[in-house]
């Protein structure tokens, strides 16, 4: 079994997936233009005996040296500049995670391990990020991140980082989907490796761990643990805030895994028991618009889902400002139950679904 496993993650360094350094000594193979980042929590004293060495690239160095963070939060690389092989030695008695990152390829590459402490802000490139540490009950998010799409700026996200290949970064977040949303106040991301496209205009955001949503912002993406691989089934009810009796309007855009076939149903849930339901094959790229007096909605899943949305509730609007939506044309307009059921829906809330092929 444990043999296994690390035969599996030899196999992936190959394909440069991050590498779970096992408790022999192991020889990599490494390339010329290669960067080596190693990601851990572990303590000074333990990675000081951790030894990295490649002959003909003079190096005779230890992880420590290649593991803490610079002031802004990304990892100096270890670089090979003529092919070689890469000796790595665990000390006797240590047992602290260490993963080995290396990229050939990526422009502009920066590499943040993320701690429980960790605030990361924004820097130009491409930002991929790792959980180095798992605080309880927390998650990766994605703060206050504004972003201008109007002046074109844009910010897109995806499980996994480059140089993964099974399954290839997958998308979660596209700013492209609203072009009238600046300001998202949270993006729940429950997954331990993410990539974000380099970007340079008008865009900022903290990386760090927060706390999963339950109750829907004015503008955030919510994210199957494990996205887009999961075949769990889940059932969540988020919470919508409003103010009073006013009515919202609520926009949600998901993604979905493609390679697997699975259905996602959204019930928007009005007030007096009355709801509406709404499914989503997860082969089409899915939009609800939704308004009314909602109390919240239920997203009940065979498989993975990231949603994207946001709303204009006056009461979760302060942070950041959300313009006002235009909504989308839906291409399909579906609406399910009888007739005097959505004749009663009416006159709490209304629902458009809108299934696109991508
Ligand atoms: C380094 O290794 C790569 C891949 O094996 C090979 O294509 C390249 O020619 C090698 N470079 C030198 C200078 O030997
Ligand atoms: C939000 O949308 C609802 C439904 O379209 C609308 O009735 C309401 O006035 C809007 N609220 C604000 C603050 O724009």
């Amino acid at each position: 079994m444990k043999l296994a496993f690390l035969f599996f993650c030899l196999t992936l360094s190959i394909n440069s997936k991050p590498l779970l350094l096992a408790s022999v000594p192991q020889e990599i193979p490494v390339q010329e233009g290669t960067r080596l980042y190693f990601l851990t929590s572990g303590p000074e004293a333990e990675l000081k005996g951790f030894t990295v060495k490649a002959a003909k690239n003079n190096i005779d160095s230890n992880v420590f040296a290649y593991s803490v963070p610079e002031t802004d939060g990304s990892l100096s690389p270890l670089t090979i500049t003529v092919n070689d092989t890469l000796i790595v030695t665990r000390p006797e008695g240590s047992t602290s995670a260490v993963k080995l990152y290396q990229d050939r390829i990526t422009q502009s590459l920066n590499v943040f391990p993320v701690f429980e402490k960790s605030s990361i802000g924004f820097k130009s490139g491409k930002n991929v990020f790792f959980a180095v540490e798992k605080p309880n009950g927390k998650i990766l998010t994605i703060q206050n991140l504004k972003v201008d799409p109007q002046n074109n700026g844009y910010v897109r996200g995806y499980s996994g980082v480059p140089g993964d290949l099974i399954p290839q970064p997958y998308m979660f977040f596209n700013s492209d989907v609203y072009q009238s949303v600046n300001f998202y106040q949270q993006l729940d991301i429950p997954i331990d490796e993410f990539s974000m496209d380099p970007v340079f205009t008008g865009v900022s955001y903290t990386v760090s761990f927060g706390q999963v949503t339950t109750t829907l912002q004015s503008s955030g993406l919510i994210m199957t643990p494990n996205y887009p691989l999961t075949l769990d089934l889940s059932d969540i009810t988020f919470n919508i805030n409003r103010v009073g009796d006013e009515s919202v309007s609520l926009h949600m855009n998901p993604f979905f895994y493609r390679d697997h076939v699975y259905t996602t149903f959204i019930t928007v849930n009005f007030g007096f028991g009355i709801q509406q339901e709404n499914s989503f094959p997860s082969q089409l790229d899915g939009r609800m618009n939704a308004a009314g007096t909602m109390n919240s909605v239920e997203v009940r899943s065979s498989g993975a889902y990231a949603i994207q949305y946001y709303t204009n509730s006056t009461s979760t609007n302060a942070l950041g400002t959300t313009l006002a939506g235009q909504g989308t044309t839906p291409s399909i307009i579906t609406t399910t139950g009888s007739s005097s059921f959505i004749h009663t829906c009416l006159s709490f809330g209304v629902v458009f679904v809108s299934l696109l092929i991508r």
